[in-house]
């Protein structure tokens, strides 16, 4: 397996992996480093991926630099190397929102994490991500979404996830194809909040969406996250 790393926003890095058997066409495992005074890793990957996750943002910054880990939800694309990190950068902390840290977080990380109220920023010096609570959006109660906001990327995890190993940036539709992988997957709890959440989502006007699974974009943001709301609401809707 080969690690990618690409600049796709100004100091904001996606590192992608893909594992070709996960789905057909490929599945990426991609995280996301924000190179700030005060760095941020989103998403660990698995703890396997250890070795080659931490090269890869060895080639950006050196790993003891790393301050903030940040992820989605507990799982272990998302965070399984959380440990590893913290390990190798002694100044670095999990950063997630209150519930999260209650429900896990406290106890399954090796140093205290950071508890965000929903909404909270936390500013690194040069870039400021904004923590976004989304329980059960796409999965698990304690989900959150980061959003930066000198680029309005956001870092939407799972959502708009889709097969295949394309290239960091795409001006393509994402929506059939996350439609498609969904459909195989069947990864989103779908609720009454599921299509609400995802459109609240759009209200923040990103310019750029940040995918852990797939190609990440800048074209149509706002528009492809109401289109996967409304996929959402006709899927319950049909129940
Ligand atoms: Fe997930
Ligand atoms: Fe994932």
């Amino acid at each position: 397996m080969q690690t990618n790393v690409a600049e796709i926003a100004d100091h904001i890095y996606r590192i992608s992996t893909c594992v070709p058997d996960a789905a057909p066409g490929g599945f990426t495992f991609n995280q996301f480093l924000i190179d700030a005074d005060e760095p941020l890793l989103f998403h660990t990957g698995p703890r396997g991926m250890f070795p080659l996750v931490s090269q890869a943002v060895a080639r950006i910054l050196p790993l003891v630099r790393l301050r903030w880990i940040a992820f989605g939800h507990v799982e272990s694309d998302e965070c399984g190397a959380m440990n590893q990190f913290l390990a190798a950068a002694p100044r670095a902390a999990v950063a997630h929102g209150a519930l999260g840290c209650m429900v896990s977080l406290d106890d399954l990380c090796d140093r205290p994490p950071r508890r965000l109220a929903d909404g909270e920023v936390i500013d690194l010096g040069g870039k400021r991500v904004r923590h976004i609570d989304t329980p059960h959006v796409p999965h698990n109660w304690e989900s959150r979404v980061l959003f930066e906001e000198s680029t309005r990327t956001l870092f939407c995890g799972d959502l708009l996830t889709h097969a295949g190993d394309g290239p960091p940036l795409t001006d393509g539709d994402i929506v059939g194809p996350a439609l498609a992988a969904e459909e195989f997957f069947h990864a989103t709890s779908l609720t009454i909040a599921t299509g609400p959440t995802i459109r609240r989502l759009a209200v923040l006007e990103p310019r750029m969406l940040a995918l852990m699974h797939g190609s990440s974009t800048r074209a149509r943001c706002g528009e492809s996250l109401h289109a996967l709301a409304a996929a959402y609401e006709q899927m319950i809707s049909q129940h």
